[in-house]
């Protein structure tokens, strides 16, 4: 028999887009190929965010789209992720053509749950959250080769920031047994892995409510002593948790790369309170400057909500002011946006749409010619990049990331894929760095 064919759409962080790799591989199991083309597919799934109310809305435009392939009564839709473990069996009202509703603790179930959807001919919802099972309890599945990996460590949240729906949708902290990600690691390696990316809402709580487990600094410690490994990188690490043993880590744990993604949100105490973020504006400052210290010329980048119910011109004053004074290398910045269930969706004081743009285009503005400046002092210097593949702008060009996480083009053959070489940088960009090979 022919090998049924899925589609699938990725929307929100990271962890999504390793839940999809983990989808397709699960899915290969049970004789479902991956298809670039819905038209194909006999399958199509949505994987989906709710960090956004754009984000949501643009899962319900793309299913509104994809519906006319249900005319084919062969095709089943699903949607999983995010969206789908906040509105469970809400999102069949919304949209009764949806087949499959899975939440972010049942993607192990889904070849079942295809089989009973096709079966029953019945829409099937499971987004019970399994708070005992390590996260991603998936069978060992061999996987397609790449230079670098993604490896989730732990699930979930307990911080609940008063803005933030994920530990709504990811429930309470888990992580995994630190003997199966090592062995996942080596397996990885074995495999022609250069570097991996572990993945945590908040990898600094790793093991934290584990009896005997290792600390997140112990983790990578362990990962570093892997042979082959050569780069290993991890988000998200929230500010409130990031101790002083895993500052020095940039320092003692070489193949640990020198960047850091540190969601600072807001720049004025005053909102960092009311988001129950757990540090003041001076305690990152401290933070920041340990790390510049220990790790000269550390990649720093960040998330940051404008707009948040009652900031004040003052209050957005100070989060320019922070961008200023840290001069990140990159941010990613948001309007604030009403999410149910959240401590901050029931605050007065809720800022005009047009005022939060307005904030957030000054802020970007602002951030890109701190970019730019940066990525100008780098011109002339010579850097390691590990090659991922071909640039996408030209086929003569090749791709990589510096262990700042810069983009660095320059010309060269897919025959350096997966090898770490060195590039004199010859011309910034906003986004990128071009040089040659030395
Ligand atoms: N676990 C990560 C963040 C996950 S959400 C952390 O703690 O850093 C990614 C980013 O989305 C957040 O850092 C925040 O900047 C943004 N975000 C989350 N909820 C939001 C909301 N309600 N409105 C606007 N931006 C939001
Ligand atoms: Fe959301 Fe805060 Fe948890 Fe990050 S730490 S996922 S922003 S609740
Ligand atoms: Fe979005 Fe869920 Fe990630 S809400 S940011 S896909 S954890």
């Amino acid at each position: 028999m022919a090998p049924q064919l899925v589609y699938i759409k990725t929307f929100g962080c990271q962890m999504n887009e390793h839940d999809s790799e983990n989808i397709l591989n699960l899915l290969a199991s049970v004789d479902y190929q991956s298809t670039p083309d819905p038209e194909k597919a006999d399958l199509i799934l949505i994987n989906t965010c709710s960090v956004r109310e754009k984000s949501e809305q643009k899962v319900y435009s793309l299913l509104g789209r994809l519906k006319r392939h249900k005319k084919n009564g062969r095709i089943l839709l699903g949607v999983g992720g995010c969206v789908a473990q906040l509105e469970g069996y809400k999102l069949l009202e919304r949209a009764p053509y949806v087949d499959l509703v899975f939440g972010t603790n049942n993607i192990h179930r889904l070849p079942e749950l295809i089989r009973t959807a096709r079966q029953a001919k019945k829409a099937q919802v499971a987004t019970e959250f399994h708070e005992d099972s390590p996260c991603h309890p998936l069978p060992e599945l061999s996987k397609p080769f790449q230079v670098k990996a993604y490896v989730t460590i732990m699930e979930g949240c307990d911080n609940f920031c008063s803005f933030c729906v994920v530990p709504f949708v990811r429930g309470r902290e888990k992580s995994r047994p630190s003997s199966e990600i090592l062995k996942e690691v080596r397996g990885l390696v074995i495999e022609g892995v250069k570097e991996v990316t572990l993945l945590g809402q908040n990898v600094n709580s790793y093991g934290a409510n584990v009896a005997g487990e290792l600390s997140f600094s112990g983790l990578l410690k362990e990962l570093n002593k892997i042979d082959g490994l050569q780069r290993i990188r991890f988000t998200t690490s929230h500010p409130k948790d990031l101790c002083e043993e895993l500052i020095a880590c940039f320092e003692d744990q070489p193949k640990l790369c020198p960047h850091i993604h540190l969601p600072l949100q807001s720049g004025s105490d005053r909102i960092l309170k009311m988001m129950n973020r757990g540090y003041t504006r001076e305690e990152y400052l401290l933070k920041i400057k340990r790390l510049r210290a220990v790790c000269p010329g550390i990649g720093i980048t960040t998330d940051l909500i404008v707009g948040f119910p009652g900031e004040t011109e003052k209050d957005f004053q100070a989060t320019l002011d922070m961008v200023t004074e840290i001069e990140y290398d990159e941010f990613f910045s948001f309007k604030y946006s009403d999410r149910p269930k959240t401590q901050a969706s029931q605050y007065p004081d809720k800022l005009p749409e047009e005022e939060k743009a307005r904030r957030l285009s000054i802020l970007q503005d602002k951030q890109k010619s701190i970019t730019l400046k940066k990525n100008r002092t780098l011109v002339g210097k010579t850097m390691a990049v590990l090659v991922e593949g071909e640039s996408k702008k030209d086929p003569l060009h090749v791709s990589g990331r510096s262990g700042t996480n810069k983009v660095v083009n320059f010309e060269g053959t897919l025959g350096l894929q997966g090898k770490i070489v060195l590039v004199k940088i010859l011309t910034a960009h906003p986004h990128s760095l071009f040089g040659c090979l030395t």
